[in-house]
């Protein structure tokens, strides 16, 4: 039994220890705004929050988000920089197939939050884990320094 603050409440799982918190979101509590892409930490679709930090969910296992707040694309969004990069998101148009995006998201979200102000270079160094087959890069860098002009 693994227990841990999912999106706000307090939530109890139980399953293997060693099972991959992606599939808990997505298999045990239906979350499936959490996509799975490599499933070897190389894609960044899988990109949730554990205490803040952007996390590759794929390799992380539940046992190791006993006692964490974790979250998810289903609630980041009512969080100041998760909003202020949704909302950067829609204006800009960054969205092409969408498949990567949810994870998008997440890893700008935890830079934005972090980083009222960041350089093109801290752009790119925080967001080179998370891959885009529709190559949405420079839309992504644009709407990134945009959400950060309205978080600050
Ligand atoms: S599915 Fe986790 S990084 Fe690709
Ligand atoms: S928008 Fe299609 S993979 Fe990124």
């Amino acid at each position: 039994m693994t227990q841990f603050n999912l999106n706000g409440r307090v939530t109890t799982v139980e399953v293997a220890p060693d099972t991959p918190l992606l599939w808990v979101l997505r298999d045990t509590l239906s979350l499936t705004g959490t996509k799975y892409g490599c499933g070897m930490a190389l894609c960044g679709a899988c990109t949730v929050h554990i205490d803040g930090a952007a996390t590759r969910s794929c390799v992380t296992p539940i046992a190791s988000v006993a006692g964490k707040k974790v979250t998810t694309i289903e609630a980041v969004g009512s969080t100041p920089a998760g909003h202020a990069v949704q909302s950067a998101w829609e204006r800009l148009d960054v969205v092409q197939c969408g498949y990567c995006q949810s994870g998008q998201i997440m890893s700008a979200a935890a830079l934005v939050a972090a980083n009222k102000n960041p350089t093109d270079a801290q752009i790119d160094q925080a967001m080179a884990g998370n891959v885009c087959r529709c190559s949405t890069y420079h839309r992504i860098r644009a709407a990134i320094h945009e959400a950060a002009k309205s978080a600050a």
